[in-house]
């Protein structure tokens, strides 16, 4: 059997050092993240209000290895996908909620080469994912509701990790697709081996990484299989 591919790591940059950003984005690559998780919230969409392309685009300089993952909590979509695009984000990801037209906004990401990604709520059911399969990288599942890091993480998520893991399974068998399965929300050391086991393979973490005193233990934690 083959062995399960490392499990991607994404700090959530919002719950770090606001007043350092570049600093905490070179502290998170040389501690070995892949991924850079950046939440763009617009207090319309969600109540709060964090960082825009121009802040993405100033971070390019220390950015090392790590892919930029741009999670929109914004409405409308569109000509932020083009903004942040430009600012070099490689992934951008939104809410099905946020956009007249969700196969529209997919090929948008998809035309400016980035990985495209649909983010679902807690209370959002999966129906519209088999029929938007085609055009994504990644699937987003919230463990929490969106708009603030440091929230307890939501046990119901567990069967909907179990059925979108299902559904993803399914279609890359028949296509030999690859479309990753993150979790974003409350994600600790104390539930990542289970969240693992579950069939995740992005684990988005702020305030476990950021609080804790030593970023590249905490990252070699939740990577870690039970
Ligand atoms: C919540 C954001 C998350 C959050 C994660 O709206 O999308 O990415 O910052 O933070 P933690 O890991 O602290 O829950
Ligand atoms: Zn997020």
């Amino acid at each position: 059997m083959l062995a399960k591919p490392k499990t991607i790591i994404a700090p959530s940059l919002l719950a770090g050092d606001l007043a350092n950003l570049a600093q905490e984005v070179t502290k998170i690559a040389q501690a070995n993240a892949d991924w850079l998780h950046f939440d763009v919230m617009d207090n319309h969409f969600v109540p709060n209000l964090t960082f825009g392309p121009s802040t993405l685009k100033s971070l390019v300089k220390v950015k090392h290895d790590l892919l930029f993952d741009v999670h929109l909590m914004a409405k409308p979509v569109d000509q932020l996908i083009i903004a942040f695009a430009d600012a070099k984000a490689d992934l951008i990801s939104f809410h099905p909620e946020a956009t007249s037209d969700v196969d529209r906004s997919l090929r948008l990401i998809k035309q400016a080469g980035c990985g495209a990604g649909l983010v679902f709520n807690p209370a959002t059911p999966l129906d519209i994912l088999e029929h938007t399969l085609e055009l994504l990288d990644y699937v987003v599942l919230m463990s929490v509701n969106p708009g603030a890091s440091g929230q307890k993480f939501l046990e119901s998520s567990y069967p909907k990790i179990c059925k979108a893991r299902q559904i993803i399974n399914d279609y890359s068998q028949k296509t030999g697709a690859l479309v990753r399965l993150e979790i974003d929300g409350g994600v600790t050391i104390n539930n990542s081996a289970n969240l693992i086991k579950a069939g995740v393979d992005v684990l988005v973490a702020g305030s476990a990484i950021f609080n804790s005193n030593n970023y590249q233990t905490t990252i070699q934690s939740l990577r870690k299989q039970s």
